[in-house]
C-alpha cells in the first residue's frame, strides 16, 4: 500500500518511498464539447475549447503509455466523445495496444453509420446516458428536445451490433422516483448493467444544488429500491449505485482513494486524480504534452498530494476506517470546508457534518424549480 505524501509542497515532487499501486482505469476526456446541457455536468466550470484539445498523435501516445503503465480499461468520454472525428482511429489504437475500450456517450447525434464505424474499429462496450426514464424528464434535464427518442434509437442500434450496453443514470430530485423505471428501461433495451449515480455537488452541480438535492426520505427510499432490485435481478442486470453521502454516517471512498486506481486525462492533456480535482486551486496538474503518463502518475504533485494516509488530519489518521474510505472525498472537503485536506464533512466525526446536513436539508426544502443549464455556447460548439 502506498503511503507517500506531499501536501506541504505542491511545487516539487517528493522522492519515491514505496512501490506505487498500478492504475487499472483511465478516463480519457476527449473533448468538453457536448450537445446537452445537464445542470449537474461533471466537467469543470472552465471548459477546454476545441483549439486547446490534444491532437490525435498525442492521444495515441497517451494510450500507448497507459497500456505500458498497467492500465487495463480506457473510458472514452467527454463532453461527447463522438464529437471527435478521430474517435475510430483512437479506438483502433487502443485495441492494438491491448486496452479494453468503453465508450461513454450521450447518444444524441450518433448515426447508425457512425456506430457501425465505431463497432468496426473494435469498441468493446458502450455506456449510454439517460437523463430520465421518460421523454419528458430526459428532454427537460438535458434541455434537448427529442433527446430521449434519439437515445432509444442508439441503444437499439448498439444491441443490434452485438455490443454490450450499460445505461448511465444520474439521479436527483427530478428523477429519483424513476429508479424502478430506469431499471425497466435498461432491461427493455437489453442492457446487462446500469449505473445509478446520485448527482455529486462539485463544479457546475454545486450551482444547481437547490434544484437538484433530494430529500432524506427520497434518498433512503431510493436505497431500498436499489437493494430490492439487486436481489430480484441478480444474474440479469448488474446494478452499480453511487450513493449520496450527505445524509450518511460515513463518506464514500471517493475514487477508491486518491491516486490509487485511476487517472483522468482532460481534453487539453492535464492529468487529474479525479475528474473534479481542478476545483482544488492549490494543486499543480502536470500535462501529457510535457511529461509521460508514468512520470505524472509517480511524481506529479497533484497525485501525491493526498495519496495514502500521511496527509490526513489527526481525526482520520487515528481512525480505523482510514484505509476503507481513504478520508472520503477531497473535492467535497474543498467545496464545504474550503480545505481539500480537511476530513470530508460527510463523515459524522467531522466538525462540519451538521453544517453539511443543514445545507442538504435546506436545499431539498428550497425546491428551486429552474436549472442553471450547462452551456458550451461558443462559436466552436457546433464544429
Ligand atoms: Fe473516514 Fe476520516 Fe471519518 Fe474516519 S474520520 S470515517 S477516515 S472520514
Ligand atoms: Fe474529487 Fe471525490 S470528486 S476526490
Amino acid at each position: 500500500m502506498n503511503e507517500r505524501v506531499n501536501v506541504a509542497s505542491h511545487a516539487a515532487p517528493a522522492p519515491l518511498r514505496a512501490p506505487l499501486p498500478i492504475p487499472y482505469g483511465m478516463l480519457a476526456e476527449l473533448t468538453h464539447r457536448c450537445p446537452l446541457m445537464c445542470p449537474y455536468c461533471s466537467n469543470p466550470v472552465e471548459l477546454d475549447r476545441r483549439n486547446a484539445e490534444l491532437d490525435t498523435a498525442t492521444w495515441l501516445r497517451v494510450f500507448e503509455e497507459a497500456a505500458k503503465l498497467g492500465v487495463l480499461q480506457v473510458h472514452l468520454s467527454g463532453g461527447e466523445p463522438t464529437a471527435r472525428r478521430d474517435l475510430e482511429e483512437m479506438i483502433r489504437h487502443c485495441v492494438k495496444v491491448g486496452l479494453y475500450t468503453n465508450l461513454i456517450t450521450a447518444g444524441v447525434g450518433v448515426t447508425p453509420e457512425r456506430l457501425q464505424a465505431i463497432s468496426d474499429a473494435g469498441i468493446d462496450h458502450v455506456q449510454l446516458s439517460f437523463q430520465g426514464a421518460t421523454p419528458e424528464v430526459t428532454d427537460h434535464v438535458s434541455n434537448f428536445k427529442g433527446a430521449h427518442e434519439r437515445k432509444l434509437a442508439v441503444a437499439r442500434e448498439v444491441r443490434r451490433l452485438g455490443l454490450p450496453l450499460t445505461i448511465n443514470s444520474v439521479v436527483h430530485r427530478a428523477n429519483i422516483h424513476q429508479i424502478p423505471d430506469f431499471l425497466e428501461l435498461a432491461l427493455s433495451l437489453g442492457a446487462r448493467r446500469i449505473e445509478i449515480a446520485h448527482a455529486q455537488y462539485y463544479g457546475w452541480a454545486l450551482r444547481n444544488r437547490g434544484a437538484l438535492m433530494p430529500t432524506r426520505e427520497q434518498v433512503f427510499k431510493a436505497l431500498d429500491v436499489v437493494e430490492e432490485a439487486r436481489v430480484r435481478l441478480k444474474g440479469v442486470l448488474t446494478i452499480d449505485a453511487v450513493v449520496p453521502d450527505y445524509y450518511a454516517k460515513y463518506p464514500k471512498a471517493c475514487m477508491n482513494g486518491w491516486g490509487r486506481q485511476s487517472l483522468n486525462v482532460t481534453p487539453s492533456g492535464k492529468v487529474l486524480p479525479c475528474h473534479a480535482a481542478e476545483m482544488i486551486p492549490s494543486l499543480d496538474f502536470w500535462n501529457v504534452r510535457e511529461h509521460s503518463l508514468a512520470e505524472i502518475w509517480q511524481a506529479s504533485p497533484a497525485f501525491n498530494a493526498f495519496r495514502g494516509t500521511d496527509w490526513m488530519p489527526d481525526l482520520c489518521r487515528s481512525c480505523e476506517r482510514k484505509e476503507i474510505d481513504w478520508g472520503g472525498c477531497r473535492c467535497q472537503a474543498m467545496a464545504i470546508a474550503g480545505d481539500a485536506a480537511a476530513t470530508d464533512p460527510a463523515c459524522h466525526k467531522s466538525p462540519l457534518h451538521a453544517h453539511l446536513l443543514a445545507l442538504a436539508e435546506a436545499d431539498a426544502a428550497a425546491d428551486v424549480a429552474e436549472y442553471d443549464y450547462r452551456r458550451f455556447s461558443t462559436p466552436d460548439r457546433a464544429q
